[in-house]
């Protein structure tokens, strides 16, 4: 496929390899406009449906991972063109439904809608240039794909709050510190890191990764006891599989598994 506004490449020898795919809107530090997010979901849904790709890594510019949402395009925008329209909610939400994990690696901005992407992905992998915020209060506006309800779950409300209010930026350090990315590493490494992080994945039974992603998932939109409840019915599920079989005689024969991914 050839896409407009994204690169794709795909990485790794494995039987499951990693689907890269890069905003590229250089002029505009990514700003995502409808055209970049048609394709960014179009690539997304073509990764997540192709049987030889186990992980995705999603990432921007050493400049900017995204700089937010297009303010050109937003700034004439009426009620009957957000609220009729479906704005956001008709071609940002299919990070939502991808079942393979997505590793955001963020180097620069990641501002507004670029911070609340990257927060949309499975786990957020950092250069040491990188900043978040959710500055949209300065423009007259809130954040409205998902900011105000992953920030706070990421860093807690005083930290949230804090950005979201006062339109605050975080550096990489302080946003591993406080939860909202798991690695940061220098920028020439962003890439290297995150490829490898995906090529652990794709190492793995793919079964038992998309199980494990669906269930942390839960832990954010249950209550803990049905949420532990979901995770035991996977738990148990996957004793159906190959994998697990072949996974659990490797280790006691000492030798490596190989997966078939059934
Ligand atoms: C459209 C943008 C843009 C954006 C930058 N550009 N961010 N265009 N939408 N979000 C454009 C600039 O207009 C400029 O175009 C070019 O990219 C380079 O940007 P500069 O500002 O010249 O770069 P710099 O001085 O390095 O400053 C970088 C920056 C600044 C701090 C990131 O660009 C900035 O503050 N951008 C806006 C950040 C923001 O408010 N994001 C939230 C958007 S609202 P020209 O043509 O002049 O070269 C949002 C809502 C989400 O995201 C809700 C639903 C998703």
């Amino acid at each position: 496929m050839n896409y407009d506004n994204i690169l794709t490449a795909e990485h790794g020898d494995g039987t499951l390899r990693t689907g890269v795919i890069t905003l590229h809107r250089p002029k505009q530090l990514n700003a995502l406009d409808d055209a970049l997010m048609d394709d960014l979901g179009a690539a997304l849904r073509a990764y997540d449906a192709d049987e030889g790709i186990g992980c995705v890594v999603v990432t921007g510019s050493e400049k900017a991972f995204a700089a937010g949402a297009d303010i050109a395009a937003m700034a004439p925008l009426t009620l009957k063109e957000t609220y009729g329209g479906d704005f956001i909610t008709r071609n940002w939400e299919t990070l939502r439904v991808i079942r393979k994990p997505v590793i955001a690696a963020v180097a620069g901005f990641a501002l507004g809608g670029g911070c609340e992407l990257a927060m949309m992905c499975d786990f957020i992998i950092a250069a040491d240039n990188a900043k978040f915020g959710q500055p949209e209060i300065k423009l007259g506006i809130i954040p409205g794909a998902g900011g105000t309800q992953r920030l706070p779950r990421a860093v807690g409300k005083a930290k949230a709050m804090d950005m979201v209010l006062t339109a605050r930026t975080m550096d990489a350090v302080e946003a591993e510190r406080c939860g909202l990315v798991s690695r940061v590493v220098a920028p020439g490494q962003l890439m290297n890191e995150a490829l490898a992080a995906a090529a652990a994945i794709c190492a793995l039974s793919l079964p038992s990764i998309l199980m494990a992603k669906e269930s942390v998932n839960r832990a954010f939109e249950g209550s803990l006891a049905e949420g532990i409840r979901f995770e035991r019915r996977l738990f148990h599920t996957l004793f159906a599989t190959h994998d697990q079989k072949e996974g659990m005689a490797a280790f006691l024969a000492k030798r490596k598994p190989v997966f078939e991914h059934r």
